[in-house]
């Protein structure tokens, strides 16, 4: 048992759970997640994006590290704290995202892409401000184009056996369908289903789907304790 001595001079016990919480995974894995929106420029001062707070990524982030993996961060624009232990990369836009992923994903053992990444950016970032406005119309298109899937991309990549892939899916409505065939169309071998509710909010609802048919749904919990059943897949074959 450790004990310390107080400024009083009474002996007190050091908190066990100080010990048990830096306790290693028993195999180290390299672990790239994904995490935040990505912003896609519509001129120096305008951007599309997304209400996503970057909170699932950076708790799957700090979970990983805390069980002793060797963890990767690619951040969109989010203003959280880097969690101890892990490496941190800045990424803005969703080809920043993809590139990053990719370059991280080649050196890795798992994917958690909770990243809500732009479908969508302006076919061109203009050099001024858009001016629209002043044409005088009521209404103005924006031509767009498509981001490239990361987890598609990285799910049916060729060095992909032996790596976990995990996706997430935000749906409103049919949820459960949709997240079935995404887990075929992205190749991935899991999808974490949330519905808007989780946006922005520390606790959240999902239905952990498997590729194998599994269904997991996590009620009520917290990010960190969704995180920590996450962090749980790695020790699948
Ligand atoms: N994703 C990605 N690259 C994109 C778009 C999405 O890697 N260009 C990933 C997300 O990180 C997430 C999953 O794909 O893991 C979400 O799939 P998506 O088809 O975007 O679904 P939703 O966000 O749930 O919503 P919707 O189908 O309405 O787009």
């Amino acid at each position: 048992m450790a004990w310390r001595t107080r400024k009083d001079g009474r002996a007190t016990r050091r908190p066990a759970q100080r010990r048990s919480a830096a306790k290693p995974a028993l195999v180290p894995r390299r672990v790239v997640v994904t995490a935040g929106p990505t912003r896609e420029a519509i001129d120096p001062v305008r951007y599309l994006s997304n209400e996503s707070s970057g909170r699932m990524g950076f708790a799957i982030a700090e979970a990983a590290a805390r069980a002793g993996h060797r963890v990767t961060l690619i951040a969109g624009p989010v203003a959280l704290p880097t969690p101890k232990g892990v490496r941190r990369v800045a990424v803005v836009t969703a080809l920043e995202m993809l590139r990053a992923t990719l370059r991280a994903f080649r050196e890795s053992d798992a994917l958690f892409m909770a990243a809500a990444v732009s479908d969508w950016r302006p076919a061109r970032r203009l050099s001024g401000k858009w001016r629209e406005k002043d044409k005088g119309s009521p209404a103005a298109n924006l031509p767009l184009v498509r981001n490239p899937d990361i987890l598609a991309t990285c799910g049916h990549d060729r060095s992909r056996p032996g790596k976990l892939v995990v996706g997430f899916a935000l749906e409103t409505s049919g949820g459960i369908p949709r997240a079935k065939r995404k887990l075929e169309t992205k190749g991935a071998d899991f999808i974490v289903l949330n519905d808007e509710r989780a946006l922005n909010s520390p606790r959240a609802s999902a239905l952990i789907l498997g590729g194998d048919g599994t269904v997991r749904r996590l009620t009520d919990r917290t990010k960190a304790e969704i995180a920590g059943v996450l962090i749980g897949l790695l020790g699948r074959p």
